[in-house]
């Protein structure tokens, strides 16, 4: 299995400044976002903070809609809201034009908040209960995306006593490798995920049948952080010949759903780039008369956020290590997968410094609490700020309270400005709905 982290020469914090220009360096003020100076928001709000840039992602997603706009393809984008759930980026994406594509009632009603409509969300996941899905269903959820042949019968019976006609499309597993993380591939056929393709056509005729659904399409979503236009174009070449052969079945087949997985850059790899992947898209799907639509999330949201911390203290113990007060309970890619995420001090004088390695590490009793091993960084004294790149997609979506530590607080950056968007949590919160057994 491939890894998804790439290996090459580490970049240094000019290259990593270079390469991300919503990012920029201020004599004075020291590291800005979208032309904001991050201390102005770290004196603000404290540390650790979560800070988005909307800019940033306005354009990423009008840089995905353009590149399907050039080649002449009408894509529907619903916004995967598992990788950040923010009520103030669900709208964001929302006034862009986007649907949601939701894992949990949770994250539907998340999205219903934010104003997406019922109609323009999609249910994906391999596990949807019963409740879950009589809710969804109740509110007029526009597409289910199901993985399984009991999945279809239980949504029948569903929808028959809430007398409602569910739309469904089979998300088919390809069984093609995306090149990326075992933790984040989902499209193999030993994953838990979809349905395998030669059962698709007894299940798609045993759908059309049933009351309570109608069999719309066929979904696909191969896995995350995908850098190569290669497992997409072998995935959809199999979604389309399965659409061609249930047609010639006499199936009606309408809807083609993509899934998401578009890669970034976290270190200096290239990002899967939105031109050349809807260019396979219109080879793929070509003279094919079915609405498409995908699933995108990282692409959207990831290069958009940081994760602003400071330093607690830089312990020498052999090494230097650089403890922050933010940790793996706040962003857990690193402990998780051994992502890397690029770290540059936010005060400017730092820049002027020699580097040498640190691992930069939170204070929480793991030795996983680690975001970067021998990391290339000047002389940080307490108090000095830095920045984890790259964190808007899930991050703060995948944070804990593990070791009592409350939820940091949210930043948007909008127009010259910001504004809080999550108020940090208080400490006395985190026990406020425990009960104390009565003795
Ligand atoms: N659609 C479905 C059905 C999915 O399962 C996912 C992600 C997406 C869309 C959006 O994928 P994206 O465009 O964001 O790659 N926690 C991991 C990533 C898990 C992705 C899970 N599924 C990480 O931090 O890398």
């Amino acid at each position: 299995m491939a890894d998804m982290n790439f290996t090459g020469p580490e970049p240094d914090l000019q290259d990593l400044l270079a390469a991300r220009p919503p990012l920029q360096m201020h004599a004075q003020d020291g590291l800005c976002l979208e032309g904001v100076p991050l201390n102005a928001i770290a004196d603000a709000h404290g540390t650790p903070v979560w800070v988005y840039g909307a800019a940033t992602m306005r354009a990423r997603f009008a840089a995905l809609r353009d590149a399907f706009a050039a080649e002449g393809v009408p894509m529907h984008i619903h916004y995967a809201v598992k990788a950040n759930d923010h009520l103030a980026i669900l709208n964001l994406f929302r006034e862009q034009g986007a649907g949601a594509d939701v894992v949990s009632i949770g994250e539907f009603l998340r999205a219903t908040k934010a104003g997406v409509a019922a109609q323009n969300i999609v249910y994906s996941g391999v596990g949807k209960s019963a409740s879950e899905l009589e809710t969804a269903l109740g509110a007029g959820i526009g597409q289910i995306n199901v993985e399984s042949a009991e999945e279809v019968e239980m949504i029948s019976g569903i929808a028959m006593r809430l007398c409602v006609v569910a739309n469904i499309a089979l998300r088919m597993n390809p069984d093609v490798d995306a090149g990326t993380h075992a933790k984040i591939t989902t499209g193999l056929a030993e994953n838990k995920f979809g349905i395998a393709a030669e059962d698709i056509p007894a299940l798609y005729a045993r759908a059309a049948k049933l009351p309570g659904v109608k069999a719309v399409g066929i979904a696909m979503h191969i896995g995350s952080q995908i850098l190569s236009t290669e497992p997409y174009r072998l995935a959809y070449e199999k979604g389309a010949e399965m659409i061609r052969s249930l047609r010639e079945a006499g199936q009606s087949v309408e809807v083609l759903d993509l899934g998401g997985g578009l890669g970034i850059g976290y270190q200096d790899e290239p990002g899967l780039n939105p031109s050349a992947f809807a260019a396979v898209v219109r080879q793929v799907t070509d003279g094919l008369g079915v609405k498409l639509m995908m699933e995108p999330g990282r692409y959207l949201v990831g290069p958009a956020g940081l994760l602003v911390g400071s330093v607690i203290l830089q312990k020498q113990a052999g090494k230097r290590f650089l403890v922050l007060d933010a940790a793996m309970n706040e962003l857990m890619r690193p402990a998780m997968y051994e992502a890397w995420h690029g770290i540059l001090p936010v005060g400017a004088a730092a820049y002027q410094n020699p580097t040498t390695p640190a691992d930069v590490v939170g204070p929480i009793c793991e030795s996983a609490d680690i975001f970067a091993k021998d990391r290339q960084l000047p002389d940080l004294q307490p108090g000095a700020r830095i920045a984890l790149l790259d964190a808007g997609a899930y991050g703060a979506v995948m944070s804990s309270a593990y070791n009592a530590r409350p939820r940091a607080a949210a930043v948007l950056v909008d127009a010259g400005g910001f504004q809080l968007i999550t108020k940090r949590q208080e400490i006395a919160a985190l026990w406020e709905d425990e009960i104390l057994p009565r003795t």
